[in-house]
């Protein structure tokens, strides 16, 4: 049987979607969350998927969750860093206990112990440690910075012209996270891919500059792209983002990586996975403008 952990979540939603098209109506599967009664899951539960209840920073939870699963896409989770790599070491050990035999496992770009990015260091290098020293076989799919990161404040990029982010001097690989959704459903339900470590990424690398361009194209706007102190950046992603602390303040360690070039990276690893190339930012603005993501 397969599982796909944190039902709610955005990536896990379209992963989810996508595990049931590649699958065929009558292969069941499993998802788990920690809130069963949303509405997200109960529209799985009324597509015949099983819902179970799993909360990876509630040991007792996750054996339940567990138990029956072979193959299992845990997507990372989201919370202080200082707590996330608990959460996961908790799940893996549930995982472990219950027979599970191969762990697919959401980690990022350039994952390493003396990575700026917070939570490459404290969070995703450890989870990868854990799970390559489990025993279980693994697939770890290092996603790069998810594009959509851009549309977060696509409403004031658009009303000011200005597309302003720290280090946008240095080019940054990034991906569609709707992309990498259907790279991990297709590593879930296929064969293969056994004890690899891939990094998923757009065929290119942009800077700062080359998205405002491509954002005026695309939304017929004249937009530039403006340098902002990176000490500014997490008053602006909890203000004009609304992001919570937890996640502004991890954020800068992101914005000070990209400064340093920590995300300059192009692989053709997503295309070795989906078995088709993942969309360039343009495609991915393109779509989103009309409306399909
Ligand atoms: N590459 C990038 O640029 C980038 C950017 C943002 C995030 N990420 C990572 O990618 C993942 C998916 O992003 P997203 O946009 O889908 O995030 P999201 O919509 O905020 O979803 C948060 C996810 O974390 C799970 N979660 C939180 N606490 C949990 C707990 N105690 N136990 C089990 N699961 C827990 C949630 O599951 P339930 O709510 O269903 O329990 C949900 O799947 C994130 O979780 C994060 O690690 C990557």
């Amino acid at each position: 049987m397969l599982l796909v952990t944190g039902a709610n979540g955005h990536f896990a939603q379209a992963a989810i979607e996508n595990v049931r098209q590649l699958l065929g109506p009558r292969e069941r599967f499993v998802v788990t969350t920690r809130n069963p009664s949303s509405e997200a899951a109960q529209n799985l539960t009324a597509k015949g998927i099983e819902v179970r209840y799993a909360d990876f920073n509630a040991p007792e939870t996750l054996g339940a969750a567990m138990a029956g699963i072979e193959k299992i896409l845990m997507v990372s989770t989201v919370g202080p860093n200082t707590q996330r790599f608990q959460m996961h070491s908790n799940a893996l050990t549930a995982a472990q206990a219950a027979g599970v035999r191969h762990v697919i496992y959401t980690s990022f770009i350039n994952a390493s112990p003396d990575a700026i990015t917070e939570h490459s260091r404290l969070v995703h290098y450890p989870t990868e440690q854990k799970i390559i020293n489990s025993g279980m076989n693994y697939t770890i799919l290092r996603h790069s910075v998810y594009a959509d990161a851009v549309l977060d404040d696509l409403e004031q990029t658009l009303s000011t012209g200005i597309f302003t982010r720290p280090g946008g001097e240095r080019a940054a690989a990034h991906i569609a996270r709707d992309d990498l959704a259907f790279s991990a459903a297709k590593v879930l339900v296929g064969d293969g891919h056994k004890n690899r470590i891939y990094t998923e990424t757009m065929a290119e690398s942009v800077t700062g500059a080359q998205i405002a361009a491509l954002l005026s194209e695309v939304f017929e706007k004249n937009i530039v792209y403006r340098n902002m102190p990176v000490e500014d950046w997490a008053d602006y992603m909890m203000h004009t983002m609304g992001l919570p602390e937890f996640a502004a303040r991890s954020s800068v360690f992101t914005l000070k990586a990209l400064e340093a070039g920590e995300y300059d990276l192009v692989t053709s690893d997503y295309e070795t996975i989906a078995g088709r190339p993942p969309r360039n930012f343009r495609r991915f603005l393109e779509d989103y403008k009309s409306g399909l993501k």
